[in-house]
């Protein structure tokens, strides 16, 4: 197949970031599953599988798995953070963050693969239960656990309920006591370290609803941070067993350098409790947040640069302090299941707008005069949106696309690829060059949208949400069927 002219102009109403790709058929494989190539007609398949076959069998829009590929970032994570820590603290439990992407089967995958299961709320062990996981494999979050959940997670025995407040401390200690049991628990503890993508700030204080803070005039209690009442408390009630500390920075970064110092505070801040208290605090779990690619231009380390980099800030902290190092854990959800899904979309309405931009040569004054000038932005509209993705929208999220159902020798023009709602900010990529003979009927492909896409879906405008296909070696299974219209109608009273 020839390819697209590499030399095409890139547009002015492109992101600096975005360049003009030398093969539109090309898949930049840092955003794709394992197994997901384009066969000799030009069709995008996976496993196998040709799109047009998925969209026959299940419909669109489709959220397309690779088992296989989850299996092997989840074993990979686990490999890299464990092989880093062996000779620190015999190796590291990985906990699956749910939130990214959550069923049974997946639960199912997380267990066969040796890893376990991080949930945040009840409906989450709900999945967890009817999965089958153990209790003691189970970590449960929130910052306002209801006492529903607290029972829910004391029925179920769990591993650890992670505690995100002196309030909640107190409420799980009651319960867990009114039951004549014991709750293993973890602190939440904020460290002042925020990280976003490639950079962290590093704050005294955190301004934001989760956890308890290590400031010290944090409390009523003069000196005494959140965090140290915390410790001392839950070192006093006997319905409680204080497994050690959590915190999480933030999601998507792509630098180990805010893993690291947050990582330095915790120890210190453990090592502290550990003297002052006459405790030993066994576990130290530091959150998730590793990043992935969503564009050409986003670059995430591999999970063993990373693993090593937090190694060795722990090694050499702990031997700095003195102390045995804590059993580590980690929670990574986008770098497991991030890549290992596309969306897949029919094209439906296309549209060409100009836009005024300045000339690329606008500092030239003999150029043509800038305001005049006008580019095209071709608008593409598949058939979901923002109820399947709503990531753009909430976040300025950049996503990817490319055309899916067959190859293209047509020049690259820039295209926007917006969803079917009723509101002009449905946008699924913001900025993409497509070929510019995509037309109505074709398929288009997002890679990168296995966490936090169907996890926060909706049913905005009466959509129904889309199910969710794994394929495994050349078969393809619905793991969550998508909605359907009686979905849909069958919540409604009608009174
Ligand atoms: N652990 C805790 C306590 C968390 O709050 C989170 C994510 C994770 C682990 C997993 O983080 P990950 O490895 O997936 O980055 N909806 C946002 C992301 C919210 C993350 C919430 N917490 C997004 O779509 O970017």
């Amino acid at each position: 197949m020839t390819t697209n002219p590499s030399t095409a102009a890139p547009s002015p109403l492109a992101p600096d970031w975005l360049a003009v790709p030398d093969d539109l058929n090309a898949l930049h494989e840092p955003m794709w599953a394992g197994g997901v190539e384009r066969n000799d007609g030009g069709e995008l398949t996976i496993d196998g599988l040709a799109v047009s076959d998925l969209q026959r069998q299940f419909g669109t829009p489709l959220f397309v798995m690779s088992e296989n590929d989850f299996r092997a970032r989840a074993r990979a994570f686990s490999d890299a953070f464990n092989d880093a820590f062996a000779d620190i603290c015999g190796g590291v439990d990985v906990y699956y963050a749910g939130k990214s992407f959550l069923c049974t089967s997946v639960v199912r995958w997380v267990e066969e693969e040796g890893l376990r299961l991080d949930t945040a709320s009840g409906g989450e062990l709900a999945v967890a239960a009817r999965a089958g996981i153990p209790g003691a494999d189970v970590a449960l979050h929130g910052n306002n656990k209801s006492d529903a959940e607290i029972h829910r997670a004391l029925d179920m025995k769990l591993g650890r309920i992670v505690v995100d407040s002196l309030a909640e401390l107190d409420r799980v200690a009651k319960i867990a006591a009114a039951r004549g049991e014991t709750a293993k628990v973890m602190l939440r503890l904020t460290p002042g370290v925020h990280a976003h993508t490639h950079e962290f700030i590093a704050t005294a204080h955190e301004d934001q609803k989760f956890g308890l803070s290590m400031a010290g005039d944090s409390t009523e209690q003069a000196g005494l941070s959140a965090a140290e009442e915390a410790v001392a408390a839950a070192s006093g009630y006997a319905s409680v067993e204080l497994l050690g500390l959590h915190c999480h920075i933030g999601s998507q970064i792509f630098e180990p350098d805010g893993f690291a110092l947050a990582a330095e505070k915790l120890l210190d801040f453990l090592a502290a409790m550990q003297a002052k208290y006459s405790i030993v605090l066994p576990e130290l779990d530091l959150g998730g947040g590793y990043g992935i690619a969503y564009t050409p231009v986003d670059t995430p380390r591999p999970a063993a640069e990373i693993a090593q980099a937090m190694a060795a800030v722990v090694r050499s902290k702990c031997a700095e302090l003195g102390i045995a190092a804590p059993r580590i854990s980690i929670e990574p959800g986008r770098a497991i299941v991030g890549s290992t899904t596309f969306t897949l979309y029919e094209v439906g309405t296309l549209k060409t707008v100009r836009v005024d931009a300045p000339a690329p040569d606008a500092g030239d004054p003999d150029a043509h005069a800038a305001k005049n000038v006008t580019y095209p932005r071709r608008y593409v509209s598949v058939d979901g949106g923002m109820s399947d993705n709503p990531r753009p929208v909430l976040y300025d999220a950049d996503y990817s696309a490319i055309l899916a159902s067959r190859a293209s020798a047509a020049a690259p023009q820039l295209s926007r690829v917006v969803g079917k709602h009723c509101e002009s900010g449905d946008i699924v990529v913001r900025d993409v060059y497509l070929p510019e003979d995509v037309a109505a009927g074709d398929l288009l492909a997002v890679p990168g949208t296995g966490a936090y896409c169907w996890a926060l879906s909706s049913n905005y405008n009466y959509l129904a949400r889309p199910g969710v296909v794994a394929v495994r070696d050349g078969s393809a299974r619905l793991i969550v069927r998508g909605e359907t219209e009686e979905d849909l109608l069958n919540r409604d009273m009608g009174v």
